[in-house]
């Protein structure tokens, strides 16, 4: 959840790291710090807070030097102070440390270095690493890179680090188990992060460390190896196709409105050279050679966490109505502990955004250790998630900055619907409901730029709304999931009670919520229209407030509502996609008109790359 970020070369480090930080913040936000190589010494400062007051605190003068790493924190271990903030130094001064992961035996290396008089001070997990390092350093015969590899095989849990040693001037060591980590290659100049979006303004050319590799940097030279077996590992550098407008807010004033604001463009990329209009096929060349296995399946999981959760809940409508397998949708943070009944003939596809998060990360592994295909359904090109799973199809979002995610979802939906399509298509099955399909999903960017125009109506809705303390969202069948989306778009950001339900269990215990002051926003289309406007008179007749989000066109519904937000008709695959973002602009209104921080919500951080 940390972003760390380190550079070489011939630039002034700190003013690199800085840039790099700011761009990394979204990761976490808590604390800082950076530290560079100088004449014979290293130089190091840290604080609690953001990137922005350590520039404050910065005597520019000390800070001279080429080379250095940055670390933004997510705490994990120990309140987000000065002391806990990284780089964390060895005793003597010497090893400087940063830190994306946890160590879980940090406990056991503690009591352990404690025995051997080594003084910690802070509570981080991550001191530990840096006084193994510098213990092993200074008591073996070794290199220091040996004793970075060897402390790493004594740590267990998730790392991706970048070290420092004031005896090896201007060399970098990083690391990566379970916690990406990233390395921009200009010529001459290496940048280490843990993500490519502090990189990609200085470079396009990226390696990617795989797990229990370590690289060392230092001059025109690199070298990476495999931890576990010590061999030098020959990577392959990749090029990047990512431009720096995509990664900045423009005259957006955050990154989620203009995210949002990008989902016609986002939802276009999804569908680009997938759909063939004129015979109404879809080329997927990421899935091409396994569909054959995936349709013989004798199960499909779908796993993710979130949002991306949501996605895979309506991934699991869609490949049932269109490929007739049983799809089962599991937390991935439950399915990677849980007795499944996974089996080598079974389809394991993940969801997720940054391609980085854990849980998922390890819903996968299990999943390949039972011997089952995986699938990966992923944005971030190069990600964790997407090298590791046997295929997969990227949603091509672009990036996504702001901690609230919107256009993943809604290009993950199309996504979803692709692979369907696909499926079906390839089973040789509903090519009727295949071809109504595709000829509707043409429509779907102009019809978001139509909701997209509401925006200002939307947040007057918002102004009636903003000091509730709870809200329901009620859909039903395709809009369920919406309804959780909704939900939890609004409680991420505007830290506003709120739950998502099937309209009809609204009875079976949360209609015990529901009094004058409770806003209830129900999530109306044709199916099963009759029976939620039951649920609808329901709630009128308790008093609570009524927002509908709704494509049907029933006069009738305004008496229903205190406030009505119409979308256009679609397919009810698509559906989803377009009632979708009326709940997202809702959110970020109020969350806006209560001062809330959109894109850094409090303890929230957009990549959760710890259990
Ligand atoms: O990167 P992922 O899609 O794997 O992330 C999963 C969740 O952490 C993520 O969707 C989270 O719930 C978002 N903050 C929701 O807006």
């Amino acid at each position: 959840m940390c972003g760390i970020i380190g550079y070489v070369g011939p630039q002034n480090a700190k003013d690199i790291i800085i840039k790099g930080l700011k761009r990394l913040e979204y990761r976490g936000y808590d604390s800082v710090g950076l530290a560079t190589f100088e004449k014979n010494k290293i130089n190091s400062i840290k604080c609690a807070g953001k990137v922005h007051d350590l520039e404050q605190k910065i005597d520019t003068s000390k800070f001279i030097g080429t080379s250095g790493i940055g670390h933004t924190r997510w705490a994990t271990h120990g309140e987000p102070n000065s002391i806990n903030a990284h780089p964390h130094v060895s005793n003597d001064g010497k090893i400087h440390l940063i830190h994306n992961g946890v160590i879980e035996n940090y406990k056991s290396l503690k009591e352990f270095l404690i025995g051997e008089n080594v003084k910690f001070t802070s509570d981080t997990d991550t001191e530990v690493l840096v006084q193994l390092i510098s213990y092993i350093y200074n008591n073996e015969d070794v290199s220091f890179e040996e004793a970075v590899k060897l402390s790493l095989s004594k740590a267990v849990g998730a790392y991706g680090i970048i070290v420092m040693n004031s005896e090896n001037k201007n060399e970098l060591i990083a690391a990566r188990k379970g916690s990406p980590v990233v390395i921009g290659i200009n010529d001459k100049e290496y940048f280490i992060s843990s993500d490519t979006s502090s990189i990609i303004e200085h470079t396009k050319n990226i390696l990617y460390l795989d797990e229990n590799e370590i690289i060392s940097i230092k001059g025109d030279n690199y070298k990476v190896t495999n931890i576990d077996n010590n061999l030098i590992v020959d990577k392959k550098i990749e090029y990047l196709d990512i431009n720096i407008e995509q990664i900045e807010k423009g005259n957006f004033e955050h990154f989620m409105l203009k995210e949002i604001f990008e989902q016609p463009a986002a939802i276009l990329n999804a569908m680009r050279g997938r759909i063939d209009y004129s015979n109404n096929t879809i080329k997927l060349g990421g899935i091409n050679d396994y569909a054959l296995n995936i349709l013989n399946s004798d199960m499909i999981y779908i796993t993710a966490c979130g949002t991306s959760w949501h996605a895979a809940l309506l991934g699991s409508y869609m490949l049932e109505n269109l490929i007739d397998i049983p799809v089962k949708v599991e937390y991935a943070s439950e399915f990677r502990y849980r007795k499944t009944t996974v089996t080598p003939n079974s389809t394991v596809i993940a969801i997720s955004q940054s391609g980085e998060t854990a849980d998922t990360l390890a819903a996968i592994a299990k999943a390949k250790y039972i011997g089952a295909r995986t699938l990966g359904v992923v944005n971030v090109v190069g990600s964790s998630i997407a090298r590791e799973a046997d295929c997969g199809v990227y949603i091509h979002a672009g990036p996504e900055i702001g901690v609230a995610s919107t256009k993943a979802f809604t290009s993950q939906v199309v996504t979803l619907n692709l692979i369907s399509l696909f499926l079906s298509q390839t089973k040789g099955v509903n090519q009727l409901k295949i071809n109504k399909l595709i000829s509707e999903m043409s429509s779907i960017p102009d019809k978001i730029e139509a909701i997209l125009s509401f925006s200002d109506e939307i947040k007057e809705i918002a102004k009636y709304y903003k000091d509730a303390n709870n809200f329901l969202y009620l859909g039903r069948g395709f809009q369920f999931p919406v309804a959780l989306e909704g939900a939890l778009k609004l409680k991420e950001i505007s830290y506003i009670h709120a739950e998502g339900y099937p309209a009809a269990e609204m009875k079976h215990g949360p209609i015990a919520l529901i009094d004058n002051k409770m806003p209830v926003v129900f999530i109306v289309s044709k199916k099963g229209y009759s029976k939620i406007l039951s649920n609808i008179e329901e709630v009128k007749a308790r008093g609570g407030k009524i927002i509908i989000v709704t494509s049907v066109d029933d006069d009738e519904l305004k008496d229903y509502s205190d406030h009505i937000i119409k979308v256009p008709h679609t397919h009810k695959f698509l559906s989803p996609i377009l009632k979708t973002i009326p709940l997202q602009l809702l959110s970020y209104h109020i969350a806006v008109l209560k001062d809330c921080n959109v894109d850094q919500p409090r303890n929230l951080a957009k990549s959760v790359t710890v259990e």
